[in-house]
């Protein structure tokens, strides 16, 4: 059985997500909704599948999921229209521009009964499976502590203005990239129960869009992360997670990206560490694993 999928909003990210939907025998690209007649017909253009600008009509046409991919003050309306049609939904991050959205998205998967995923993709990049597998695998011992870092160098990089304004973004560097390293944070860990740090606007000025935050996560057994996440990055992209145990070490990262596009990378021997070769926007960048 095909899994029959609509996308809401062919922007950056919507278009990467058709992409991917046609090239999976399993799934079936059957609508798409934008504002825009002219983005949903690109993006189906010779698909086969409805390019819709009514929503009703693209959530009446038959979909088993819908993914949601548009400005972040649009995801809690457009899930919850989801689910109440009886779609699953996979809803880019940040789940919403508010905590109570996000809340209201959760009560709605939970009242329908339908699965909802959050765009999550970092947890998928080869760089971070090659780092789960070391500690599932006990190469490190017990974790001990974990770092993890994402930022890039601010404002001028974004397309569109509701990127990093906070009353659509929900705010600045942490709902932006930061809240990729919190995910992975609690992959490592598990839940966070405590949390301490501070955030400032002192670069970019944009009102309730922090471009530079620290913290310190705690897990129920005391187990600590330390979190960084700014729009103040000097040369480019740059990402890391870093997690410690008693008998070594695995980073997953990628360096400065605008430095890095030049070059290529080649493989280390399979022992005190390991690199592996792809793409930044694979996220197959670079792995160390010190044991
Ligand atoms: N997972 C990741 O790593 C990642 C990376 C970048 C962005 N994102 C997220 O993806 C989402 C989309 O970002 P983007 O960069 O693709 O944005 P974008 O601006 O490129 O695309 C948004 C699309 O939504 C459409 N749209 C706007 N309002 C609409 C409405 N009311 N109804 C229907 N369509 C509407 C626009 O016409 C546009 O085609 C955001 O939530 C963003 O945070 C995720």
């Amino acid at each position: 059985m095909r899994i029959r999928f609509g996308v809401i909003g062919a922007g950056k990210i919507g278009s990467l997500r058709i992409a991917t939907i046609k090239a999976n025998p399993s799934a079936e690209l059957v609508a798409v909704f934008d504002q825009s007649k002219a983005a949903a017909e690109r993006a189906v253009a010779g698909t086969g599948a409805k390019a819709c600008t009514d929503l009703k009509e693209f959530l009446d046409s038959g979909l088993d999921a819908v993914v949601v991919a548009t400005p972040c003050h649009l995801h809690e309306e457009l899930c919850l229209a989801a689910f109440a049609a009886g779609t699953h939904v996979l809803c880019e991050k940040p789940l919403s521009n508010t905590v109570e959205g996000s809340a209201n998205i959760v009560a709605a998967a939970k009242k329908a009964g339908r699965i909802l995923a959050v765009g999550f993709n970092l947890r998928y990049y080869p760089m971070v499976k090659f780092a789960s597998k070391a500690v599932d695998e006990g190469l490190i011992g017990n974790v001990t502590h974990i770092r993890v870092y994402c930022g890039h160098d601010g404002i001028h990089k974004f397309h569109s203005d509701w990127e990093y304004k906070m009353p659509e973004s929900g705010g600045g560097a942490m709902m932006d990239i930061g809240i990729h390293m919190t995910d992975l944070a609690r992959y490592f860990l598990g839940e966070i129960t405590s949390v301490y740090g501070s955030m400032s606007e002192s670069v970019w000025h944009v009102d309730g869009s922090e471009d530079n935050a620290i913290a310190i996560f705690k897990n129920p057994d005391g187990i600590v992360a330390s979190y960084q996440t700014t729009w103040d990055e000097w040369k480019g992209y740059k990402s890391y997670v870093e997690i410690y145990g008693d008998n070594g070490m695995v980073r997953a990262a990628y360096a400065p990206m605008s430095n890095l596009l030049p070059l290529t990378i080649s493989f280390l021997p399979l022992t005190a560490a390991e690199s592996i070769v792809g793409s930044p926007w694979d996220g197959g960048l670079m792995v160390t694993l010190a044991v």
